[in-house]
């Protein structure tokens, strides 16, 4: 397995932001598609924005063999996508959950969570994927439109869950490859329906403020964790 990391819903806001931070910082991405032509297409314009090689395949294509599947669809996909997925993974693999339960995904507001019968969306991730693969919950308050200034100085931190603190130590690698971003360890995955309600709340501060908003914990050390 290489140290690759493939963008599940690559070709998506979020999937494009974080693909091509990741590409420019020297890692090896693949934005994955449910179309193989799209992912190219995204592919090559985000190679030329990053001014580094980052490929476009299928989704299912994609995630084989690489270190780390980063999902980034909505969340009425989230199940079907993983189910599709589940032959292509892989024990070992780490699986990114960039997932919020929005009510929007069911003609709601898009400032109040939706609760999962698991708990969160990454909790139904764990569910989905095989037996070894890794899931962390991640990136849910950094916003893909903070992303899309692609080389403008971003300060904020990613809440990182999951139950193998080693998956979730190589996971703050990737989110410390994006200048500016700092990883915090928020706890085991369970802790994600807690995380995953953060971005609703982000949502209603950003429309009264016109902003994109993300976190920030203070008094936390820096050092590596
Ligand atoms: N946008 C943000 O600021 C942000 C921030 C934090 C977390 N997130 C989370 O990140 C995930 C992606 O958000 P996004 O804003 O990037 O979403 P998006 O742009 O609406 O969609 C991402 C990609 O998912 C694929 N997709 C769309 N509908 C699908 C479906 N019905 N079945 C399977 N695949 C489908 C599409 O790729 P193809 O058509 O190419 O397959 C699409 O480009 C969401 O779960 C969201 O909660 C978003």
């Amino acid at each position: 397995m290489t140290d690759r990391i493939a963008v599940v819903g690559g070709s998506g806001a979020l999937g494009r932001g974080l693909a091509v931070w990741w590409a420019g910082a020297g890692l090896d991405v693949i934005v994955g598609s449910r179309d193989e032509s799209r992912a190219h297409d995204v592919a090559e314009k985000l190679s030329d924005l990053s001014g580094r090689p980052i490929e476009g395949r299928s989704n299912e294509d994609a995630v084989i063999g690489s270190q780390f599947v980063v999902l980034a669809v909505p969340l009425v996909s989230h199940a079907a996508t993983l189910t599709g997925l589940r032959d292509h993974l892989a024990p070992g693999q780490i699986l990114v959950d960039t997932t919020v339960p929005l009510a929007a995904a069911i003609g709601g507001r898009a400032t109040r969570p939706i609760m999962l019968h698991q708990g969160s969306a990454a909790q139904q991730a764990a569910e989905l994927v095989p037996d070894g693969v890794e899931v962390v919950g991640g990136f849910h308050t950094v916003a893909a439109a903070t992303l899309a200034d692609y080389g403008e100085a971003i300060e904020e931190d990613v809440l990182l869950v999951g139950n193998s603190r080693d998956a979730k130590r190589r996971v703050a690698q990737l989110v410390r490859a994006i200048p500016g971003l700092r990883p915090v360890d928020a706890g085991r995955l369970d802790m994600a329906r807690i995380v995953e309600c953060l971005t609703p709340l982000l949502i209603g501060i950003n429309i009264r403020n016109k902003v994109h908003a993300g976190i920030r914990i203070t008094a936390i050390p820096d050092a590596e964790w």
